[in-house]
């Protein structure tokens, strides 16, 4: 991907809110972690789904065939985005929605001497669905310090909250707020060597715009993402092992199916954001074709794009490091060593001189440069950190789509205002 100023032009084509002009300039999505912009054919597949296709499942006609037929190809994409089988993968309304439906049925199965772990990296999205399920159950809940230096997940602190009384572990796979890409297979041989039991559930809702996710490599028994932060619609993903789905009881209404991964989802779901999801998918795959002919094996050429999406990426990350490291005023928070580039994503959480992260997203608003600033419910990081109370960081979220004349443009601003 991006191996020339060519192929970043016909990624960039895809997607048509990058065209958004203010005051005469293009501006600069530098929000990726908050939202991406969503890619053309899953814009289209959404509206067609809606203009053709709209209607319930489960009938006997033609609408509601071709929507049981949306939502199984939009198991397949999912399945071929996480390396799973299709029945392995839930949908709902956001990541957030997802893990309290799942944590509170874990929670059934917690009480009095159990304990559930939970890391100071995550977003509050995989802490307090945690810390709520514990509390029903009176279950301990053992916190994760991350290490301040260089905002990474501190092991030797992971290795003192586990026992062999674990049976939730809870860890972010990226931080949305730092760009911290944690050694997920490290963290699940530790859960497991301490309690072979234990649920180890992932947040890749970050992750998944930078990295290719194997779930089986990874070795986790759930994981949750979101598909408008990698390019698609606003709904939420979860692979969940099929042998804990099926264990597991979820709370849902008489008439639904008692099997398969329907079970777990309550209510008519988002069709239109189903069938834009596929879509999603499919661009992905096209990346890792370099944009050729369609065709072959989907998951594999996923897996391509994604590894191409990291590689273009890494080579961002390590340039911002290098050039904002030259800016006096500016600090960056988590990994700020250029040749560490690869241990995390384009995400920097920053703040310039003493002047307000609001006030800095502000002034870079009005420049056409949108990022975000606050704690972006990474509460417990912008705790530990001790910015939550003087409002948080600014972030900047690069992804594949940015260039380096925004990169650029974004150095050239802060130094302005450093
Ligand atoms: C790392 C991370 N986890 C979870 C969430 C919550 O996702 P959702 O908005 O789909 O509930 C976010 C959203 O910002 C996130 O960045």
């Amino acid at each position: 991907m991006a191996a020339t100023a060519q192929d970043l032009a016909t990624t960039r084509a895809r997607f048509p809110g990058l065209g958004r002009i203010q005051d005469g300039r293009p501006c600069v999505f530098a929000d990726a972690p908050g939202g991406t912009q969503a890619v053309d054919t899953a814009i289209e597949a959404m509206a067609d789904y809606l203009r053709r296709s709209n209607a319930n499942r489960g009938g006997a006609f033609a609408t509601s065939e071709e929507t049981d037929r949306v939502v199984g190809e939009a198991r397949r994409a999912g399945a071929d985005l996480l390396g799973c089988g299709p029945e392995e993968v839930v949908f709902g309304p956001n990541m957030t929605t997802l893990c309290f439906a799942f944590s509170r049925s874990v929670g059934r199965t917690l009480g009095p001497g159990d304990e559930v772990v939970v890391t100071m990296l995550d977003h509050d999205a995989n802490i307090s669905p945690w810390l709520l399920a514990a509390r029903d159950a009176g279950t301990e809940v053992r916190w994760v310090d991350i290490r301040g230096e260089d905002g990474t997940l501190d092991l030797g602190s992971l290795q003192e909250a586990l026992s062999e009384r674990t049976r939730v572990v809870a860890v972010t796979a990226a931080s949305n707020a730092l760009g911290t890409v944690t050694p997920i297979r490290e963290v699940v041989r530790r859960a497991r060597s301490a309690s072979p039991e234990a649920i180890v559930v992932a947040d890749a809702v970050h992750l998944a715009p930078h990295r290719a996710i194997d779930v089986r490599e990874m070795g986790v028994d759930a994981l949750f993402c979101s598909a408008y932060k990698f390019f698609g619609p606003h709904l939420g993903l979860m692979f969940g092992r099929r042998e804990l789905l099926e264990r597991l009881e979820p709370y849902k209404v008489r008439p639904a199916p008692d099997a398969g991964p329907d079970r777990w989802e309550t209510g008519t779901q988002d069709h239109e954001g189903l069938a834009a999801l596929a879509a999603t998918v499919d661009y992905l795959a096209d990346v890792g074709r370099g944009f050729g002919e369609p065709g072959g094996d989907r998951r594999a050429a996923v897996t391509a794009g994604m590894e191409a999406i990291r590689a273009y990426e890494e080579d961002l990350t390590r340039r911002f490091l290098e050039e904002v490291a030259g800016i006096a005023g500016v600090r960056v928070y988590g990994i700020a060593d250029p040749d560490r580039a690869g241990e995390r994503t384009p995400t920097f959480a920053i703040r310039v001189g003493d002047h307000p992260p609001r006030e800095v997203a502000g002034e870079l608003g009005r420049r056409g440069i949108f990022v975000w600033d606050g704690n972006y419910y990474a509460l417990a990081v912008m705790e530990r950190l001790g910015l939550e109370e003087s409002g948080g960081a600014v972030r900047i979220g690069f992804c594949h789509y940015n260039t380096d004349a925004e990169l650029d443009r974004v150095l050239r601003t802060l130094r302005d205002l450093a």
